[in-house]
C-alpha cells in the first residue's frame, strides 16, 4: 500500500453508539479518509463492543473503507464473517493467535487489506517474519480496551523501530497507530515515521473536528 499523506481514521469507539450513523456522517464530512471499528471480545481485552452486524450495518451508510480491528481471542475463528460483514481493512493481534501468518494470508487471499497489530508490551520484532504480508502494522500506544487513554511515550522509539523494520524487510506495509493521538503528539507521531493516525476522543469529543483532521492531513 502507498500513501502520499498522512491519513486518518476516526476510532467509532468514541461516537455515541445512539446515534452512529449520524457521528459516522459527521466524520465523513470532516474528510476522514478510513473508518476504525473496534472489535472487543471481553477476553482478550477487558472490554465489548460489536460485532459482525455492526460492521455489515455501518458499511451500507458510508463509502469510506472499513478498518477493522479485531481485539478477540482466535481471531482465526472469525475473520471469514468479518470480510463476509464488509471489512476492507482487517487486523488482528499477534499476542491472540499462534498462527498470524496464516491468518494473514487468509485475510489476503479474500482480496482485502491484511495487518497484524501488536500491544505496547509486545516486542517490535514480533512482526520481522510478518511484514512481508501485511499491508499494515499497527502499533498500539495505549492498552488495547479503552479509548481516551494516555499516550504510551516510548511508543515514538517504537515506531521508529517498527519503520527500520518495515523498510529492512523491503515490505511496503503502512505503519498505523492506535490510542491516545492527539493535537499536541501527532507531529511527533507523524516524524516517527506513522502514516495512519487513529483517534477516538481527539476527533469525537472535539467542537471543530474538521480543523484536527485537516492538521493532521498537512504533517
Ligand atoms: C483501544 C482502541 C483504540 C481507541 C482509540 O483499544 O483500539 O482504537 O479507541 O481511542 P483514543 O484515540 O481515544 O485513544
Ligand atoms: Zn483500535
Amino acid at each position: 500500500m502507498k500513501t502520499n499523506r498522512i491519513l486518518v481514521a476516526p476510532s467509532i469507539l468514541s461516537a455515541d453508539f445512539g446515534k452512529m450513523n449520524e457521528e459516522i456522517a459527521r466524520m465523513e464530512r470532516c474528510g476522514v479518509d478510513v473508518i476504525h471499528c473496534d472489535v472487543m471480545d471481553g477476553i482478550f481485552v477487558p472490554n465489548i463492543t460489536f460485532g459482525f452486524k455492526m460492521i455489515s450495518d455501518i458499511k451500507k451508510h458510508t463509502s469510506l473503507p472499513l478498518d477493522v480491528h479485531l481485539m478477540i481471542d482466535l481471531p482465526e475463528r472469525y475473520v471469514s464473517r468479518f470480510i463476509d460483514s464488509g471489512a476492507d481493512w482487517l487486523t488482528f493481534h499477534v499476542e491472540a493467535t499462534e498462527k498470524p501468518a496464516a491468518v494473514l494470508e487468509s485475510i489476503k487471499k479474500a482480496g482485502i487489506k491484511c495487518g497484524a497489530v501488536i500491544s505496547p508490551d509486545t516486542p517490535t520484532s514480533a512482526l520481522t517474519d510478518l511484514f512481508p504480508l501485511c499491508d499494515i502494522a499497527l502499533l498500539m500506544s495505549v492498552y488495547p480496551g479503552f479509548g481516551g487513554q494516555k499516550f504510551i511515550e516510548n511508543s515514538l522509539e517504537r515506531m521508529r523501530e517498527l519503520k527500520k523494520l518495515r523498510d529492512a524487510t523491503g515490505s511496503s506495509a503502512l505503519l498505523e497507530i492506535d490510542g491516545g493521538i492527539t493535537e499536541t503528539n501527532a507531529a511527533r507521531v507523524a516524524d516517527a515515521g506513522a502514516d495512519i493516525l487513529v483517534a477516538g476522543n481527539t476527533l469525537f469529543s472535539a467542537s471543530e473536528p474538521e480543523k484536527i483532521v485537516e492538521k493532521f492531513h498537512s504533517l
